[in-house]
């Protein structure tokens, strides 16, 4: 089991490249297998989700030609339409190819993902999707099993708004008979991804990144190539930590369109903030006010940002509450950070900040991809060294963080098993 093992502070300083993003790189690499011909993309994020979702695609029958940063995904034909429990298990993705072998196949059998870190997460709207288009659906022994010879067009309303309930649904329709009326829709930018390539496959689809999507299925869908959307949670990781870090760091390769609701919030702690077309600078020194974030469906405030917010919030000056709305269970990063010397309480789904509470290096362990981050992003602020355990959670969504944070000035060192800053070959601590 990997650990990080950190030494600060630090000032972050210099530029950081962004990835693709992991959250588009799933359901595009799943509305491959809609088609016989083959699929190809790029500027995949090297990370072990998207790795584990080419795995499942190869179970399923697909050919699966990948480097670091691009794949080539042909599935001529579906050789078993079902995703085991063994690899839903390590990623609830996988439930994205219900919906294209639904479609394509005409049934499937996908293992229920269980619950996880930050909640139940149960997948009902996707089951109630397909049963309105028309598909028989069960559950039993801990899968779901769905069949419809052919899925007809249907309206789509979603009680809330479900980012991979709407992405199944659009994947489902593109091959259904007649109109899918999505309202409610997810308007994150990487349903819009989803939609580009579709189209790009000879989808019939219009309104996505709207609260409505409609999408006229077709016969059959065919090859194409894409390019994955910039990871606007990666981009605004960095942003936050070179606030907390009181840096200067420029996050290239991004969509700053897509981070409006952190950069407002940045701007408005008293951090300076540029943004071009595809890059963000982000400049802060000395104090730092207090704010309050609630987190929302896109364009809200990103709970996959609440984490790493919540890390600045302990350096800020005053009281900021910070109100987790779209997941029951996201705060197991807090009681990690109240060990390093934050002064968070916990009030149902809302935490109360108060700062700025210097923070000081110490053992802590990471529950989930974005409390991990949360964790490191502290790391660097914190005075002396952080063991942060179990980053596996962090190879899950985020592509080389060590290297990318070591190129702006961190000291992080990965280590599989527990040593001293001081054996790193080379490092010679200042004495003060
Ligand atoms: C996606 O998860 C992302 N994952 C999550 O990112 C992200 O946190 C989340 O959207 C919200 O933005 C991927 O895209 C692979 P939801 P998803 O369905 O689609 C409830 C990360 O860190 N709900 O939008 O699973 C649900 O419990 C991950 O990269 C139902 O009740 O989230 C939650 O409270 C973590 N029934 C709310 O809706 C359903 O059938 C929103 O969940 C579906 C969802």
């Amino acid at each position: 089991m990997d650990k990080f093992v950190i030494d600060g502070p630090t000032r972050l300083q210099g530029d950081v490249a962004t990835s693709g993003a992991k959250n588009a790189a799933l359901p595009c690499l799943a509305a491959a297998l809609l088609t016989e011909e083959p699929v190809a993309f790029s500027n995949l994020p090297d990370v072990r989700d998207v790795r584990t979702l080419q795995k499942l695609l190869r179970h399923i029958g697909a050919s699966v030609e990948a480097s670091k940063t691009t794949a080539t995904v042909e599935t001529r034909t579906i050789g078993s339409a079902d995703a085991p429990y063994d690899l839903v298990k390590t990623m609830r993705a996988s439930v994205l190819v219900l919906g294209p072998l639904l479609a394509r196949a005409g049934s499937v059998r996908v293992s229920l993902p269980g619950g996880c870190a930050i909640g139940v997460r149960p997948i009902n709207l996707h089951l109630a999707a397909f049963r309105k288009m028309g598909a028989e659906v069960e559950l039993e022994h801990g899968y779901v099993e769905a069949r419809a010879s052919r899925l007809s067009g249907a309206e789509i309303a979603f009680d809330t708004v479900t980012v991979t309930g709407t992405e199944n649904a659009m994947l489902a329709a593109t091959l259904a008979r007649g109109t899918t009326r999505i309202l409610n829709a997810a308007r994150e930018p990487e349903v819009v991804d989803l939609a580009v390539l579709l189209r790009a496959m000879g989808a019939w689809i219009s309104g996505e990144g709207t609260e409505t999507i409609l999408i006229e299925g077709v016969e059959r869908l065919h090859a194409a190539t894409h390019a994955i959307v910039p990871d606007r949670i990666e981009a605004g990781t960095y942003a936050i930590a070179a606030a907390l870090t009181r840096g200067d760091v420029a996050v290239t390769g991004c969509r700053p369109e897509h981070l409006k609701a952190l950069t407002a919030r940045l701007s408005a702690v008293g951090a300076s903030v540029e943004s071009s077309q595809d890059a963000l600078r982000v400049r802060a020194s000395g104090p730092l006010a207090a704010h309050d974030v609630e987190t929302a469906p896109y364009p809200g405030f990103p709970t996959d940002l609440q984490a790493q917010w919540m890390a600045l919030a302990t350096s800020l000056e005053g009281i900021s509450t910070i109100t987790e709305t779209v997941f029951e269970n996201r705060f197991q990063h807090v009681a990690e950070l109240v060990r390093m010397g934050a002064r968070i309480r916990l009030e149902g789904r809302w935490a109360v900040a108060e700062g700025p509470a210097p923070l000081t290096g110490a053992a802590v362990m990471a529950s989930d991809l974005r409390a991990s981050a949360a964790l490191v992003l502290a790391g660097l602020a914190a005075r002396g060294e952080t063991v942060v355990d179990r980053v596996y959670h962090l190879d899950r969504g985020y592509a080389q963080m060590e290297q990318k944070l070591n190129g702006l000035g961190a000291r992080i060192r990965r280590a599989s098993a527990p040593t001293g800053i001081h054996s790193i070959p080379g490092y010679v601590r200042e004495t003060p």
